[in-house]
């Protein structure tokens, strides 16, 4: 462990000593958390982040030469077109090749849940845990094809304790202890407008995770990465831990992913208005790219076609397939490390005379990694549209658009369709909404085929509440 006098060396080479402010009037564990904490920072870096994105605001993207990507259209409106690739899907699944990957690490500022977002109660009839969905279908996948998957689950210093507690709690969900695996993020400090680096307490940098972009390197840096190279582990399905409707593991997704060799493929929902706070797929000079809503100008943003729609209609769902080989050549790269994005937010830190606040207004630079600006290595990217009916409606919010409410009431609607399209009458009211509440696990069906075995007979009556 290096000393205080190196500590404070770096700090004044890069005009942060500030930081050991209140050092002397610290007990000697504090401080050694400290300095513990000021030495995982890798200053030189952070120091040309400061300069680029904090003191000054990043050059934007030239987004001139964008187009819209090539989308393959939904499932459902050629079944049979992709016979052979759900196959083949079907197959990886069987023979243990694939992995699912949960980024959990997020700070869930919006949604304002006390605990990890993964611990949310989000269902419509049992209010089950985000995070308890999502290991339903992973154990009923593997129950399907006869082999379990393994599953890895990002988590962030700041969650992973309650993270694993939860799963200790409940069990694992029925799945294999040893078929899971925990590994966390890195860490980013968040930096005043100045360009100081925020202190949230006398002995502790303001640090907030590194973005879900940081699940690259930490796959590579946990030994994640070697450990599914070791099971035989080929591809890699990431999906992310806020939205119940996922298809964690879509045989279908993974079968044309795979049956293109492509690096990292990518599921797009239509957007709903030039303005929803997706990330929109273009291609720049060749190469598939995602471009935050935030980056995304109006203009752009809002161009139509002569048939009135969107021109940059496709919306990312924070779904990829990723293949093993592909993440395990950006590491060789030194690509696993992405482009870092600036945001600008609220946070909470210690003034200079040690006095604690939440500032009204934005104060501070948060620097994070998107996994989706992987794209620009692949050589091969795919993009497969999908029903937002079917497959996404996430929790991001407290209230409005993408909250509980709007994600419940999707849920329903969803099982209410399977119900329908598996011969089941649903109550609908006069404006045809479902009027029951209607929830199946991933336990009792995966799919449209598999429930419609089970439900032989079923009745529902109007308000009736009916868990699968
Ligand atoms: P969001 O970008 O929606 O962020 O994350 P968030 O943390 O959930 O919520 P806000 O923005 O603070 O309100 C999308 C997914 O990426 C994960 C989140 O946990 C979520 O599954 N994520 C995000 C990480 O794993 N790490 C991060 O650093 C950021």
């Amino acid at each position: 462990m290096a000393t205080k006098d190196v500590v404070q060396r770096t700090l004044a080479a890069h005009g942060q000593d500030h930081l050991l402010a209140f050092y002397a009037q610290m007990e000697s564990p504090q401080r050694a958390v400290l300095l513990e904490e000021i030495q995982s920072v890798d200053w030189d870096q952070l120091g040309r982040l400061i300069a680029s994105h904090v003191l000054r605001e990043p050059v934007a993207r030239d987004l001139a030469a964008a187009q819209p990507p090539e989308i393959l259209p939904p499932a459902h409106e050629n079944p049979r077109r992709y016979a052979q690739a759900r196959k083949l899907g079907e197959k990886l699944l069987s023979e243990g090749k694939v992995a699912a990957l949960t980024v959990a690490g997020g700070q869930d500022t919006r949604l304002g849940f006390d605990g990890p977002k993964g611990c949310f109660p989000c269902t419509p009839v049992t209010g089950k845990p985000l995070l308890t969905t999502l290991a339903e279908q992973i154990l009923a996948t593997g129950r399907r094809y006869g082999r379990p998957v393994p599953w890895y689950v990002m988590t962030s210093a700041t969650n992973d304790r309650a993270i694993r507690a939860f799963f200790a709690e409940h069990g694992f969900f029925g799945l294999d202890e040893g078929n899971v695996t925990f590994f966390t993020q890195g860490m980013m400090p968040a930096i005043g407008l100045d360009g100081k680096v925020l202190l949230t307490d006398r002995g502790r940098l303001a640090m907030s995770p590194n973005g879900h972009g940081g699940v690259l390197s930490a796959l590579v840096d946990s030994g994640a990465l070697e450990a599914m190279a070791s099971l035989g582990i080929e591809q890699i399905s990431y999906f992310q831990v806020d939205n119940p409707l996922v298809k964690a593991l879509d045989p279908l997704f993974i079968g044309l992913h795979a049956k293109a060799g492509a690096d990292m493929s990518s599921k797009a929902v239509p957007k709903q208005s030039p303005t929803e706070r997706l990330g929109t797929f273009c291609v720049i000079n060749g190469k598939v790219a995602v471009i935050e809503y935030s980056d995304l100008p109006d203009a752009m943003a809002s161009r139509t076609d002569p048939d009135g729609r969107l021109h940059f209609a496709a919306g990312s769902a924070g779904v990829h397939m990723l293949s093993r080989a592909f993440v395990e050549r950006l590491n060789a790269q030194g690509a696993c490390r992405l482009p870092y994005h600036r945001a600008v937010k609220r946070v909470p830190h210690l003034t200079t005379d040690g006095r604690r606040v939440l500032p009204a207004e934005p104060n501070a630079v948060k620097l994070e990694m998107f996994v989706f600006d992987a794209l620009e290595y692949a050589d091969a990217a795919l993009i497969l549209e999908t029903s937002r009916v079917e497959e996404f409606s996430p929790i991001k919010n407290a209230a409005g658009p993408s909250s509980l409410a709007t994600s419940m009431a999707d849920q329903n609607r969803r099982h209410a369709e399977w119900l329908e399209q598996a011969g089941v009458s649903v109550p609908r009211d006069a404006d045809g909404i479902v009027a029951a509440a209607v929830e199946i696990s991933p336990l009792f069906a995966l799919d449209v085929k598999e429930l419609k075995a089970k439900v032989k007979g079923l009745t529902i009556e109007p308000g009736q509440k009916l868990y699968l």
